[in-house]
């Protein structure tokens, strides 16, 4: 059973709009921005370990990746960036926090062309961050396979992590009428790519694979560090390869991996139990390995 969402007006949070803090209640946008308009614009969703942000830097340049091929003009660098996300969480004094870094392309005419001279907008919203229910992590999730597909690379990338995310909202929908935790997307040739705001990973006969980038993917931070964890692990053997509905079906382990919910066992898709129906070793091992990253990291500041 899904447990009920906590309210979000129950949380504590912080918004910064353009270096102003506010509450959220009194947080104002202008109709005109183009992040409301075409959902044009650019974001980042990261968290707080004990009060410091994880891996910032990384967000950073991926924030910028996003907008470069948007071809998105940035009138704020990635310094002002990092001093707005410090205010705000400085304001909303949790240890553990979500914070969302938002920069549209700005304000303008209702034009799909930008035009020139357009200011981004900057917001960061902070919130308190608590716990994930233990059962995702115990009992595992269920998923299904949606039939709304992915976007392709050849469209506007999904490795471009942008405003725009009706794919996503359309492909969770159906899992949540399914009563589903998420929906797993194929591409238009029929091979896995991703769940809606994660990574998705299988383990077969020992091999744990993911996706590749071509698959039309966005490269999460998750996914790329827990590569590299693997890769220094000698008894771990790891691909990024393209799979079928079917090999995901048929794996003996599956997982999803995002910056707030670490890795998350899937333990049923659709109608099928995935393996025993348990959460597999390797995904437990998998997600030790990451935590003891974390652990290191955040005490190495
Ligand atoms: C579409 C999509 N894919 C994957 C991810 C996971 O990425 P990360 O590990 O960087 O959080 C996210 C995170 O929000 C996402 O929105």
């Amino acid at each position: 059973m899904q447990t009920p969402p906590i309210p979000e007006n129950s949380k504590k949070t912080i918004i910064n709009i353009n270096g102003e803090i506010c509450k959220p209640e009194d947080a104002k946008i202008s109709v005109f921005d183009r992040g409301f308009l075409f959902g044009d614009s650019v974001y980042e969703v990261a968290k707080t370990y004990q009060g410091i942000p994880f891996l910032l830097q990384e967000h950073l340049d991926r924030l910028w990746k996003s907008a470069s091929r948007l071809e998105m003009l940035l009138t704020v660098s990635q310094n002002d960036v990092s001093a707005e996300v410090n205010k705000a969480l400085a304001e909303l004094g949790v240890e553990e926090a979500y914070f969302r870094i938002i920069l549209t392309r700005g304000e303008g005419p209702i034009s799909l062309d930008p035009g020139e001279g357009v200011k981004n907008n900057l917001i960061i919203i902070a919130q308190e961050h608590l716990p994930f229910p233990s059962s995702w992590y115990e009992n595992g999730v269920h998923v299904v396979i949606t039939n709304v597909v992915r976007v392709s690379k050849e469209s506007v990338d999904p490795n471009v992590k942008s405003g725009n995310y009706l794919n996503n909202v359309m492909a969770f929908m159906q899992a949540k009428r399914e009563k589903a935790f998420d929906s797993i997307m194929l591409n238009h040739k029929g091979h896995v790519t991703q769940g809606t705001t994660s990574n998705v990973w299988i383990v077969k006969d020992n091999t744990i694979k993911t996706p590749p980038l071509q698959a039309g993917i966005l490269e999460g931070i998750t996914r790329k560090t827990l590569l590299q964890l693997a890769k220094s692990d000698d008894s771990l053997k790891i691909e990024q390869v393209n799979f079928t509905a079917e090999e995901l079906i048929n794996a003996d382990e599956c997982f999803l991996t995002s910056t707030m919910k670490e890795i998350v066992p899937v333990t049923q898709i659709d109608n099928s139990p995935i393996g025993t129906g348990t959460v597999g070793p390797l995904t437990v091992k998998l997600h030790s390995l990451y935590s003891d990253f974390v652990k290191r990291t955040v005490e190495g500041l």
